[in-house]
């Protein structure tokens, strides 16, 4: 495959030059926020690490930064799970269960679920609606997350990951609130089965370990509509990348989604771990770790890190 046409003049090690400039500008920027505390295992994190990662649908990778740093999904889950629910139970299902619109209110937020009509989440990005997804996979509890953990391996190609067990007890033991939006849910026929299962499922999702290698494999498959970027092999349909990226764009940042469709323009799915996916439609999936978060949940050294790439090497698809 050939580069995307803004990057076919620089070589790999011009790239990885400029990446490695941008990450050490950007790395100090994480001081301005603060790591995520509510759920006390993500409180352990360096503020001073961050690490960029670059998958091209050539195949080439390019890698700056802390490259070993290992850490949650998070958010970053809800695009797999959404891809999982499109293909097995289809467009028609979970579109009953959850909205396409942005919300503008923070992810865990639950004054939206309360006054709109029908009682569904508005989209699903933010917790209410990506736990109302993850309800809808098929499958015993075991089954579901056996098969989410092979779906995240598969995208990423990478066999070695895994649950970080700190991180999932640590949210199993203070997600009040996302106990509180899926009891909603079940109240008024969203949420269907146990609760509690559903939310163990949800919190087991999120405590998935990465690397930023891996985000940026498991971007490049939606830039490259659904394909594996080494093999050419569909892991799904394209319509059901093309979804998840509009999602991406549109809810993606939470409530900071239009401003970050401005200045970066980049589809892309933030995580409270700090990690950033962003999939740039035909050209690269890049995976981003800088774990000290602004006051909406998104990585503040990561975001000003995109929106030197996006600038740098004209990524906007707008
Ligand atoms: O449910 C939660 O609150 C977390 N497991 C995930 C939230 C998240 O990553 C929001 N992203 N910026």
């Amino acid at each position: 495959m050939q580069r995307c046409k803004w990057m076919e003049t620089t070589s790999v090690s011009e790239l990885e030059h400029e990446l490695k400039e941008l990450v050490e500008k950007h790395r100090p920027d994480g001081q301005t926020g603060e790591v995520a505390n509510y759920i006390p295992a993500l409180s352990k994190a360096n503020p001073k690490h961050m690490a960029a990662s670059l998958c091209l649908l050539t195949g080439e990778q390019v890698q700056a930064g802390d490259v070993d740093e290992r850490f949650t999904l998070q958010s970053m889950s809800k695009v797999i799970t959404l891809a999982m629910a499109l293909m097995e139970c289809g467009e028609a299902c979970v579109f009953e269960k959850v909205g396409m619109e942005p919300t503008g209110d923070p992810f865990n937020s639950i004054m939206k679920l309360e006054i709109m009509r029908p009682n569904k989440p508005l989209n699903p990005m933010i917790n209410a609606g990506a736990i109302a997804v993850t309800s809808l996979l098929p499958g015993t509890v075991e089954e579901k997350v056996e098969r989410i953990l092979s779906f995240v391996r598969r995208l990423a190609g990478n066999t070695a990951i895994g649950f970080n067990e700190a991180v999932y007890r640590s949210e199993q033991e203070t997600a009040d609130l996302n106990r509180a939006l899926a009891y909603f849910m079940k109240q008024y026929d969203v949420l269907e089965g146990d609760v509690e299962e559903v939310l163990d499922i949800y919190f087991k999702q999120c405590a998935i370990e990465v690397n930023c290698q891996d985000v940026a494999r498991i971007g490049a498959v939606f830039a490259n509509r659904g394909r594996d970027p080494e093999t050419g092999e569909a892991i799904m349909p394209e319509q059901i990348a093309k979804i998840c990226k509009t999602f991406m764009v549109t809810c993606g940042m939470y409530n900071a989604s239009g401003e970050f469709a401005i200045r970066v323009g980049i589809p892309a799915k933030s995580g409270v771990s700090g990690g950033i996916m962003g999939a740039v439609p035909h050209c690269m999936g890049i995976g981003i770790y800088s774990p000290a978060l602004d006051d909406k949940g998104n990585s503040v050294a990561g975001v000003r890190l995109l929106e030197s790439l996006s600038a740098t090497w004209g990524l906007s698809i707008f």
